[in-house]
This record gives structure tokens, C-alpha cells and sequence, in this order.
């Protein structure tokens, strides 16, 4: 049986291969992509969820928008990341993929009670809709999720400030409630994803398979890499998101470890920081499984066989 999930994005490149993977491999069965504000607006993050399942042939999960703005405080955006749109590099047509009318807490909700098995929650953005979702329904959560299975924070220091990761710096007061939330939390952050870039070789295999998808996902990682190279100094770029479908996938992949994990609300020069114990010395119960370390080439394997999947089924 297909791992039930529904992933919860701000596409971003990132995610792209996020939504890519997830729709392609045999083990998971994708039920509902919801956007969430993160590197670009709502409406952009919407858009560019629309504009991949697209290009990608991925027909039939609905898309449906999600909060446009934190629980608490303003946004951020990461336009110095990911462009002006939010998923800069290629041209996209205008998406053939409808925008659900439904909410992303009213599809989490609807999905959960249709589906007959607990469902897996997939966050690659800020965790706004999550929280909301967890706080408008407990009850519910509890009986009906199975796990939630993230992209974000890290065990060493940050992206978006030196201690906090873009994902938990955009909505700390959400990530908190996520940690908090007695649910099984999985956390694959900046410490794990570092280790997967996307070198020169990932581009020429993309370019070997020779579909025009391909060929996308390949001005996608190349926009990434330049703005990764003029941001952060890096020969290339980390390739986040996807590590948290590939775990799914293929257990193992990504090494774990329990440990208490906190995340900074208040600090003057901290907010947003997620504080993993790693070495237990709080005597915090723990309350995550937390991603230390991954079997890159396995990851890039998946990555490639989605897109060739895709790619030749258009
Ligand atoms: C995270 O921030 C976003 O820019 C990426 O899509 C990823 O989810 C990495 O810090
Ligand atoms: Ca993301």
C-alpha cells in the first residue's frame, strides 16, 4: 500500500522537486498539495504549485491555497532565493491545473476524513497552514495523522538569520505549535540538506535524459545554484526539500535521531532558531526525530528517476 501524504508547500524550487517526487514514486500516494506564503506571496506559491503539476503531467490531486501571512507578525519572502516569482529560471505557460476553491485547512480536514487510513503531513514551507490546521482541529489531528514529516530548521545555524532556518523564522509561533503538538514530528533541516547540492553532475544527468521536463528542472537547479553562489558563496545548491519524500520513500536514507527540539520565540538575535538537544543535556523529553545525515547519492537517484518518470510519461 502507497504511503498516504499531503504536502503542504511554498514552491520555490525546492518544493518543485518536492511535488515532482512525491507524484512519481510508487510509494506514495500524493492526496492534496496545499500552498502556504514562504519564498514568494500566496498567490505566487499558489500559482507556481499549479504551474509545476503542469508541466510535470500531475493530474487529479487538488491544489488549493493556504494562509498568505504568519500567525504572528509580517512575512518574509525570499526573493533573493528563489526570484521575483518565486520559481525563476524557465518560462511557464499559463497552468491547465485548477486551483482548488477549498482552503488549505478545509482540504487538510476533508482529506483526512476521506482517506481510511491515517494520513502523512508534509511540510516544506513555513508551518502556518499545519498549525492552523492543529489548532482548529486537535481531535481530528490526533486520530487521523499519521506523522509529520518536515522540512526545516537545523542543528547548526541558520539561512535566513545566523541562528534560524527560512521555514521556522517565517512563522516560529506555527513551528512551535508543531513541536509542541504531541504528534510524531520528523525534522529534516539545513544540517542534512547541506549535504545534498546539486553539483555539475546532477545537471548533466538531467540533460541526459533529454525530455523537455528535464530540460526544466534543469534551468530550475541552475537559478537556484546562482543565487545560492551570489547569497551564500556556495559551488552549489542544497537541494532541501525533496530529503523529506525521500525519507518516506526509502527509510534509512536519511539517519535520525531522537532529541528534544525547541523553537525560539523570544530571543533578541534568536527568534526563530530551533534548539536541538542533541546531546540531552536539558532533561526536555525528546520530542522529534531529527535528520544528521543522508545517503546522497541514493537521494539523487530518486531525484532523477522522478523526473525521468514524469518527463516520459508526458
Ligand atoms: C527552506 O527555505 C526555502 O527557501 C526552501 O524552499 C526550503 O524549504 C530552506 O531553508
Ligand atoms: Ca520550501
Amino acid at each position: 500500500m502507497p504511503l498516504p501524504v499531503i504536502l503542504d508547500c511554498d514552491p520555490g524550487h525546492d518544493d518543485a522537486f518536492t511535488i515532482m517526487l512525491a507524484a512519481a514514486h510508487p510509494a506514495v500516494e500524493l492526496l492534496a498539495i496545499t500552498t502556504v506564503a514562504g519564498n514568494a506571496t500566496i498567490e505566487k506559491t499558489t500559482l507556481n504549485a499549479r504551474r509545476i503539476c503542469t508541466v510535470a503531467g500531475i493530474e487529479g490531486v487538488p491544489v488549493s491555497a493556504g494562509l498568505g501571512r504568519p500567525l504572528c507578525g509580517t512575512g518574509l519572502v525570499a526573493g533573493n532565493i528563489h526570484g521575483e516569482s518565486g520559481l525563476d529560471g524557465p518560462g511557464f505557460g499559463e497552468p491547465t491545473v485548477p486551483l482548488d476553491p477549498r482552503d488549505a485547512v478545509t482540504l487538510i480536514r476533508e482529506t483526512l476524513l476521506a482517506h481510511p487510513v491515517p494520513v502523512t503531513l508534509v511540510p516544506t514551507g513555513p508551518l502556518s497552514n499545519v498549525a492552523a490546521f492543529l489548532l482548529a482541529h486537535p481531535a481530528l489531528a490526533a486520530e487521523r495523522v499519521e506523522r509529520i514529516v518536515l522540512m526545516g530548521g537545523y542543528t547548526g545555524r541558520g539561512n535566513r538569520t545566523p541562528a534560524a532556518e527560512f521555514n521556522i523564522a517565517a512563522d516560529p509561533e506555527a513551528a512551535d505549535i508543531v513541536f509542541s503538538s504531541g504528534l510524531p514530528v520528523t525534522m529534516i533541516g539545513l544540517n542534512v540538506s547541506h549535504q545534498v547540492p546539486a553539483t555539475a553532475d546532477v545537471l548533466d544527468r538531467l540533460d541526459a535524459l533529454g525530455t523537455p521536463l528535464a530540460r526544466l528542472c534543469a534551468e530550475l537547479l541552475t537559478f537556484f545554484g546562482t543565487t545560492y553562489r551570489e547569497v551564500f558563496g556556495l559551488t552549489a545548491p542544497p537541494l532541501h526539500d525533496p530529503l523529506t519524500v525521500a525519507h518516506l520513500v526509502a527509510p534509512g536514507l536519511v539517519t535520525l535521531v531522537r532529541a528534544p527540539v525547541a523553537v525560539e520565540l523570544t530571543g533578541t538575535h534568536t527568534r526563530g532558531a530551533t534548539v536541538v538537544d542533541l546531546d540531552g543535556v536539558t532533561g526536555r523529553p525528546a520530542n522529534a526525530d531529527v535528520g544528521i545525515g543522508v545517503d546522497a547519492p541514493a537521494y539523487w537517484d530518486l531525484i532523477i528517476e522522478a523526473v525521468r518518470t514524469l518527463g516520459s510519461a508526458r
